[in-house]
């Protein structure tokens, strides 16, 4: 009988890459996707661990799963991602019903974890954090193709070496760890072999890529190797840190025609007290310089953000400093947290945590904020044409699509005679509406 498997995302893109890497190793295994754990053989959580609340989620998860197990209870229940790398053991204890936890460091021992299980019927825990973590040898693409999906991620750098105060992912995902060129060519290569037509290059301060490896090759070089690869339309990349932006990017991404103009780099403060405290090694002034930069010299470009409010010791001060750098800065748009604190980290142990209710009320009057910039910047787009890629139908309107501008922003338009678009098909839309998630637009003939 033909052995099934389902996984479970949670966090960010890096995850759904290394959710989508298991996959291809199951299928190789023989295992096939089922939409319900209750008919898998196999159920995989793939889990974050960046605020507290995910993690709360995920044992919540566990103990709604512990029905299905205790039904069939050959089937193997695994915890990847950051979370197993941090709760490790404690997953057993909390979860006894688990049978395998494994971090991301290890994601490449999967099949071995789960043969060890399936001939010794003991649990298996793998949380090494290999300086070189050997690449996962997957051979079966197909499943890419019977989805009929036409964009995926690709992790080109493990970890981070940056010390964030804030931050737990260094501590779960290592040390700052670049895949070799070849190694990602040859992956994208397979990808639009099997139908992949865009491409997002991922790590957690992507334009470091190659620092670790003195420096040989960077993301450029990178850039310009898949750009060689006849059927790959779009190349994006994230997530940037603003220290590492350097005119060869900046010249790239506005002269290399495969390669989207959008920079999600995040700023997470917008007080320089506040950047000094969270360690991120900038000031608002040399943030605001990258920035001008990019504009001037990448026509259409978009940037985009991560923000940070109730940091330790945050005052009223300097919360309201944060806003009229917004104010002035104008982002695209910026993913908005309220800080939660992360055990072992060094804000955790900060004094002057700041009350919820402050909390809160400082998220809400930066999302209003953030919200009336991301409106006037899309509703002035109006009467303006951009090239969409085709992703989907809505299915809400007969003949609407939905796609991606080369800016990132989202596309909803209706098409003109009858015209049926498959995804990955190219179009120019017209703008006629701007809002908060995108455009509204007309086909452009
Ligand atoms: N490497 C990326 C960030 C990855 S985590 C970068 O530095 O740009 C994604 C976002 O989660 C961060 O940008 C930050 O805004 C947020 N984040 C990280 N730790 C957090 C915490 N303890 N509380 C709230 N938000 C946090
Ligand atoms: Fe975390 Fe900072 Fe590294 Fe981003 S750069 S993953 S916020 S430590
Ligand atoms: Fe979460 Fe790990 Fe990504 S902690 S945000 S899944 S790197």
């Amino acid at each position: 009988m033909q052995k099934k498997y389902h996984i479970e995302v949670w966090g960010c893109q890096m995850n759904v890459a290394d959710a989508a890497a298991a996959a291809r190793q199951l299928e190789a295994m023989g295992y096939t996707e089922v939409p319900d754990p209750a008919d898998a053989d196999v159920v995989l959580l793939e889990t974050c661990c960046v605020r507290e609340k995910p993690e709360h989620k995920v044992y919540s998860r566990l103990g709604e799963l512990r029905p299905f197990k205790a039904a069939k209870p050959d089937m193997i229940l695994g915890v990847c991602g950051c979370m197993a790398q941090k709760e490790g053991k404690e997953i057993f204890r909390r979860a006894p019903y688990v049978d395998i936890i494994v971090g991301p460091r290890r994601l490449n021992r999967l099949p071995e974890l789960i043969h060890n299980f399936l001939t010794t019927g003991k649990r298996q825990l793998d949380q090494e954090i290999d300086e070189n973590p050997d690449e996962i040898k997957e051979v079966d693409y197909s499943r890419i193709t019977r989805l009929g999906e036409i964009k995926a991620f690709v992790n080109i750098i493990e970890g981070c070496n940056y010390h964030c105060a804030y931050c737990i992912v260094p501590f779960v995902r290592g040390k700052f760890t670049s895949r070799t060129p070849q190694s990602v060519t040859e992956e994208i290569k397979k990808l639009v072999d099997a139908g992949i037509r865009e491409v997002t290059l991922l790590g957690q301060s992507v334009l470091a890529y190659g620092r670790d490896a003195d420096r040989e090759f960077d993301i450029v070089t990178l850039f310009e190797m898949i750009h060689e690869i006849p059927d790959l339309k779009r190349i994006r990349f994230t997530t940037n840190h603003p220290l590492e932006i350097t005119d060869r990017i900046i010249d790239a991404v506005a002269y290399m025609p495969k390669v989207m103009e959008h920079f999600h780099m995040p700023i997470q403060a917008g007080d320089d007290e506040l950047l000094r405290m969270m360690k991120r090694g900038y000031t608002v002034a040399r943030y605001e310089e990258s920035l001008a930069k990019i504009r001037a010299q990448i026509k259409g470009v978009s940037v985009t953000s991560d923000t940070i409010v109730g940091f330790p010791g945050e005052t009223d001060e300097m919360y309201e400093k944060s806003l009229d750098t917004y104010r002035r800065l104008k982002l695209d748009q910026q993913f908005m947290f309220v800080y939660s604190s992360r055990p072992g980290t060094p804000a955790a142990k900060m004094e002057n945590q700041i009350d919820n209710k402050v909390k809160v009320a400082r998220m809400n009057k930066l999302v209003e904020v953030q919200n009336n910039i991301s409106m006037e910047i899309n509703q002035a787009q109006v009467g303006k044409v951009v090239s969409v890629m085709v992703e989907n139908e809505t299915g809400r309107v007969e003949n609407q699509y939905t796609g991606k501008a080369r800016n990132d922003k989202s596309v909803v338009f209706t098409a003109t005679n009858n015209k049926i678009y498959t995804p990955g098909d190219m179009t120019d839309v017209k703008i006629t509406k701007g809002h908060l998630w995108g455009f509204e637009g007309e086909v452009s003939e």
